[in-house]
């Protein structure tokens, strides 16, 4: 079955925090994470904004772009690691506020920052074994609600957000090519446990991080890595040069991480497109919402080849070629 990606979608909460206010509270300066991680300002929720309600923001915006109302999705797919709650998941309570009045399936997805990528595979997935005709595909993220606001070496990368895309059958495969895989985190570099409350059964368990934690060299060399074998890998299975795409819109960890891959591949760092300057790391968010600042600026033509490439915990990675419709 042949599909496009057709339409994308984004918000972000309305507060914005740039570096100084972290000064408040941690020790560092503004220069210090610009130069160190590309990010001036992120975003950050305020009163009645979640994860939820910032999906549903970014659903609505990509519905509106693609000119469909919500009974027309036929699946909802959302990954987050920061859910409201556990039951319902994320996806489900979404297609109750977009006001979607027929049964379809919605589920969540938790593939950390490579989330979007592996939410396309799903829904692509599900939508062939289902014959299904249309997927709403989010990616929100709440990350502010399991930072550790006192660790000057995480806090300052992380900020919240939603992205979406809408796929739909099509004559033509706009989809090119798809990649997810991942490798065991043996050295646990990147974690956030749930305490566990005690039960008639068993005590309470508290772990040792309830908040992200993140050992950012092992990590950045691991991210550098991993973008590299999946943009590879992908080109290879499309049989397209990098020279041939429009754009690369990889995960927005850190600036230098995109930077550093761009000079190993040998591809012009123009070509990657970079928004970590004003939203930072929002996970699962940070894909979607960079493809669809491109898109509404006019960066895309139809016909253009552009390739979406992510990492995480996990760990996880992957990318997905796809044709502009
Ligand atoms: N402000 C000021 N100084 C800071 C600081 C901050 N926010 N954070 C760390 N420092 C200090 C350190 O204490 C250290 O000081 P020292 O030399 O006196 O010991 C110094 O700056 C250098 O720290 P280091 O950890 O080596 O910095 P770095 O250049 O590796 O940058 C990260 C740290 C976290 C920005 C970087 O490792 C990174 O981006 N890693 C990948 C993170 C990522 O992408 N995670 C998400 C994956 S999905």
């Amino acid at each position: 079955m042949a599909i496009q990606l057709i339409a994308t979608g984004s918000a972000l909460p309305k507060r914005i925090v740039p570096n100084r206010e972290l000064e408040n509270f941690i020790d560092t300066s503004d220069e210090w994470i610009y130069t160190h991680t590309g990010v001036r300002e992120r975003h950050i929720i305020e009163n009645e904004e979640t994860t939820v309600s910032l999906g549903t923001d970014a659903a609505k915006a990509a519905l509106e772009m693609a000119g469909m109302q919500p009974d027309e999705v036929d699946l909802i797919v959302c990954s987050t690691i920061t859910p409201d709650c556990e039951v319902p998941g994320c996806a489900p309570r979404i297609r109750q506020l977009l006001g979607v009045t027929r049964d379809i399936p919605a589920l969540d997805i938790n593939a950390n920052c490579t989330g979007c990528i592996y939410s396309l595979a799903t829904a692509r997935g599900l939508m062939e074994t289902l014959g299904l005709e249309t997927a709403l595909v989010i990616g929100s993220d709440t990350l502010s609600t399991i930072t550790n606001w006192e660790d000057r070496g995480t806090c300052i990368l992380f900020g919240d957000g939603a992205g979406a895309f809408i796929l739909r059958r099509s004559e033509e495969e706009g989809i090119l090519a798809v990649h997810i895989s991942g490798r065991n985190d043996d050295e646990n570099v990147l974690v956030c446990n749930w305490p566990i409350p005690e039960t008639p059964f068993y005590p309470a368990k508290t772990p040792m991080h309830t908040k992200l934690y993140m050992d950012g060299h092992k990590v950045f060399s691991f991210a550098v890595g991993a973008l590299i074998d999946t943009i590879q890998y992908t080109l290879g299975q499309a049989g397209v040069e990098a020279s041939a795409l429009k754009a690369i819109v990889p995960h927005q960890a850190n600036a230098r991480i995109i930077k550093s891959t761009a000079r190993r591949l040998d591809i012009p760092v123009e070509k990657f497109y970079m928004n970590v300057d004003r939203v930072g790391n929002t996970s699962s968010a940070s894909v979607p919402i960079a493809l669809d600042e491109l898109a509404r600026s006019g960066g895309l033509q139809s016909g253009d080849l552009v390739l979406l490439a992510g990492f995480g915990g996990g760990l996880t990675y992957g990318s997905a070629l796809v044709r502009w419709k």
